[in-house]
């Protein structure tokens, strides 16, 4: 087991590329399969999910190579249409790939996912796009058993814009050779990466990134190699620290379009932001201002992912900052942690009211869940003293090697062996 050993105190400053979205790259991976070759997808992040997601490729059949950030996905013989219950467990958003292996064998069988840290993830909505195609979709035993049959064009209107099961629409929709049209779907970036990708394999699908995209499928893909966008919540992360511990950090490599509404709440708390075409600098105060009320809600708005970085770099605000987390039942499980370090947070419901103080102290942190994670050790970043996070599963879920990057950026900060 290993801990992060952190000496707080520091401005974080420097430069920092960011990785490749671990939020596109797992939906891509999945894409892969409804391409009767190869694949080659570049940017992508050295991460656990990942490797698992990989795992479930080979698990149906493909040959994967890793070479660097370069992944290589040759679906020629995909063999098998089930995921085990192992690898399911394992990454709850596995789920995705429900859609693309309907798409390329006609049928899947998966267990369902499971809850996770932040409370219940169902899929009923995943399920009701699958249904509204045509598809056959059987609940038992607590595994879900699809079969396309006869896909058919359709309306598809979801009444929440469910990133996951937007993209699985989109995947499912690749099997059907009538057009499909989504509505009330995301419009994350990701959304678009996925749209991107399948159009350079050659698919027919418009209007990713509002909340209407229309497919027609039913037509072989061809081989394709597409470079995976940046990770919008590394980048936020990455500000975020800049933010907590009165620093300057610039993230290069990014669309400044994908976090503006993190950028927005940072303009507004005494940061200078300067935006480049694929980066962005933030230089930070010695103590914001408190931001108001930040409240998380789908894409363009301020995404739920940043709630717990962003909340770090407001613990030592000048005032109370109030936080609405409308997406996710149970998404401050980092709070208790974070008033170990001397932090004043209030909870009511969805609510986070955080009463900025003069100064934070260093403490024993355990990691909730990944951004969760972060949070905690940008603020144990912010802090005077020592401090110590473990639990580093749920950090390295997401970022490659958290020690590394923020120790780039000046951070007292490393990883130690204590098994
Ligand atoms: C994706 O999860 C991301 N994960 C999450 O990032 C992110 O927080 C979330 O989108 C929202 O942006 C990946 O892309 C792998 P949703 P997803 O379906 O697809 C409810 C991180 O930290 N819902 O948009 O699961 C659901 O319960 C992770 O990187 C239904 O009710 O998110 C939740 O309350 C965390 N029925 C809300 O919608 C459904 O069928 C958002 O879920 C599906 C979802």
């Amino acid at each position: 087991m290993s801990i992060l050993q952190i000496s707080g105190g520091q401005p974080l400053q420097g430069s920092i590329p960011v990785q490749g979205a671990k939020n596109s790259v797992l939906p891509l991976l999945a894409a892969t399969l409804v391409c009767q070759g190869q694949t080659v997808l570049k940017n992508c992040p050295a991460l656990h999910d990942v490797e698992v997601t990989l795992q479930i490729l080979r698990h149906l059949g493909c040959r994967v190579e890793r070479s660097g950030s370069t992944i290589a996905v040759d679906a020629s013989q995909v063999l098998r249409s089930d995921i085990p219950d192992d690898l399911m467990h394992e990454m709850r958003s596995s789920v995705i790939f429900m859609g693309a292996i309907l798409a390329r064998t006609g049928q899947a069988e998966l267990s369902y996912p499971g809850g996770c840290e932040l409370g219940p993830r169902p899929i009923d909505l995943h399920l009701k796009a699958l249904r509204t195609m045509g598809a056959e979709v059987l609940e038992r035993d607590g595994r879900i058993h699809c079969r396309a049959g006869s896909l058919s064009g359709c309306e598809i209107r979801f009444p929440f814009p469910s990133v996951g099961a937007t993209e699985n629409a989109m995947l499912a929709a690749l099997g059907c050779g009538e057009e499909i049209a989504i509505y009330g779907a995301a419009r994350e970036p990701e959304i678009v990466d996925l749209q991107n990708l399948l159009r350079s394999m050659g698919a027919q699908v418009s209007g990713a990134g509002t909340d209407k995209i229309v497919i027609t499928g039913g037509k072989p893909l061809h081989e394709a190699v597409y470079t995976v966008i940046s990770d919008r919540i590394a980048a936020a992360t990455w500000l975020a620290g800049a933010a907590a511990t009165g620093g300057s950090v610039e993230v290069t490599g990014i669309c400044p379009g994908h976090i503006r509404a993190v950028l927005d709440v940072y303009a507004a708390s005494g940061c200078r932001i300067k935006t480049g075409e694929t980066a962005v600098l933030l230089t930070a105060p010695e103590r914001l201002r408190a931001a108001g009320l930040i409240r998380t809600a789908p894409s363009p708005a301020f995404p739920t992912d940043a709630q717990a970085p962003v909340t770090a770099s407001f613990l030592r605000a000048l005032g109370q900052t109030q936080f609405e987390e409308t997406i996710f039942e149970n998404r401050y499980r980092h709070v208790p942690e974070l008033r170990k370090l001397g932090a004043r947070i209030e909870l009511d419901d969805r609510l986070a009211y955080v009463q900025g103080v003069e100064a934070l102290h260093g403490a024993e942190l355990c990691s909730t869940d990944l951004r969760g994670g972060a949070a905690l050790v940008l603020a144990a970043l912010s802090a005077e003293g020592e401090s110590t996070v473990s639990g580093l599963h749920h950090i390295d879920r997401g970022y490659e090697r958290i020690e590394a990057a923020l120790a780039s950026l000046g951070g007292a900060i490393k990883r130690l062996d204590i098994s």
